[in-house]
């Protein structure tokens, strides 16, 4: 995301100085919120008024066009709970289509770590007890209450154990639902606080008035970003050493082999839709991006109907200009020829 150039001070200035709470902050506080959560009943309308922000797009990192069959589980790229602590940043965001201004909770290595956003459902609220989480304030101290507080542990035998609530989560917004209501009956937001503003904005929840209560969980999750590992072979008659290049899910094959500069278009091959030379520029019409994929076709996104035609006989082939690399988050490793024309 690009900010304005006064944006970006800000954004430094505060980054800065979040960052230096965290270095300077001893967080030896881990406590259960069983015994809080019942006895604090203030309201918090300051953060209710944000709670709404975390009704943006859940991503899951995966976008929504594959099928349940192509999604891995996420969870296999999460970072431990030490790491996650050293991770864990916070950021002003100006305002998008996407998002409220704010302060959102983000990774400080946003290179190799991006921050996943779930919802842990079904929390059953229970008479005189509360959420069983454990909270570690590992940013804080801070007159306006910002800080950053993370799921420590979970209660044995509390409410949210066994629910997918996980150590180094942190947790953005918390709804109170009834059984057979679509809408949520009051939430408190608690992205971006201290250890006390988070405890406070959780005891401004309403209390318990019928049994069939439960809480939506809004988290925010650190997980490593999945990568492809690639080894490109050339044509024997080049005479060139393999190229191995590592890319990261969701990258488009042939605008990675461009930027790292391997060989793309093939000079033998005939432009698929005119018969003459040149590519296409990306657009799927020509074919001369083609690639042998020898290793991990099962890494890359399905092709679509066009591109299918122009190379059913090719089974192995795929333009890499269509090609997604750890489509549906995937990760592994493929072994890609170029230039497949010129190889018996
Ligand atoms: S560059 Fe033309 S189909 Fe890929």
């Amino acid at each position: 995301m690009k900010f304005p150039s006064m944006t970006l001070l800000l954004v430094g200035a505060l980054a800065a100085s979040i960052s230096e709470e965290v270095e300077g902050f001893t967080a030896t506080n881990p406590v259960s919120l069983s015994s809080v959560y019942k006895s604090q009943q203030a309201r918090f309308h300051q953060l209710q008024s944000t709670a709404t922000r975390d009704d943006q797009k859940i991503n899951n990192g995966q976008g929504n066009t594959e099928s349940e069959e192509d999604r891995v589980d996420m969870n296999i790229y999460n970072l431990p709970l030490e790491q996650a602590i050293q991770e864990w940043t916070a950021n002003l965001v100006t305002e998008s289509a996407m998002v409220a201004e704010g302060i959102y909770l983000g990774a400080k290595s946003s290179r190799d770590v991006f921050v996943d956003t779930e919802r842990i459902i079904g929390i059953k609220r229970r008479q005189g007890q509360g959420l069983g989480i454990e909270l570690l304030e590992i940013a804080g101290g801070r007159e306006d209450g910002l800080g950053i507080t993370i799921v420590e542990g979970l209660v044995p035998g509390g409410a949210s154990e066994g629910r997918g609530l996980l150590p180094g989560d942190c947790i953005s917004k918390i709804a109170v639902h009834r059984t057979g209501q679509p809408d949520e009956i009051a939430s408190v937001a608690t992205e971006c606080l201290g250890w006390d503003a988070t405890v406070e904005a959780i005891g401004s929840l309403p209390a318990i008035e019928t049994p069939n209560e439960y809480l939506i969980l809004t988290i925010k999750r650190l997980r490593r970003k999945p990568k492809v590992t690639v080894n490109f072979q050339y044509p024997p008659d080049q005479g060139e050493e393999d190229t191995t290049i590592e890319l990261f899910a969701g990258e488009n094959l042939r605008r990675a082999m461009l930027v790292k500069g391997i060989k793309l278009n093939d000079p033998l091959s005939k432009r698929f839709d005119s018969g003459g030379s040149g590519d296409c520029g990306a657009e799927g019409t020509c074919a001369t991006c083609s690639v042998s994929v020898m290793e991990g076709m099962d890494l890359l996104n399905e092709p679509g109907l066009t591109e299918k035609q122009m190379l059913e006989n090719k089974p192995r082939w795929r333009m890499a200009c269509r090609a997604i690399v750890g489509y549906g988050m995937k990760e592994g490793k493929m072994t890609v020829r170029v230039n497949p024309r010129q190889w018996n």
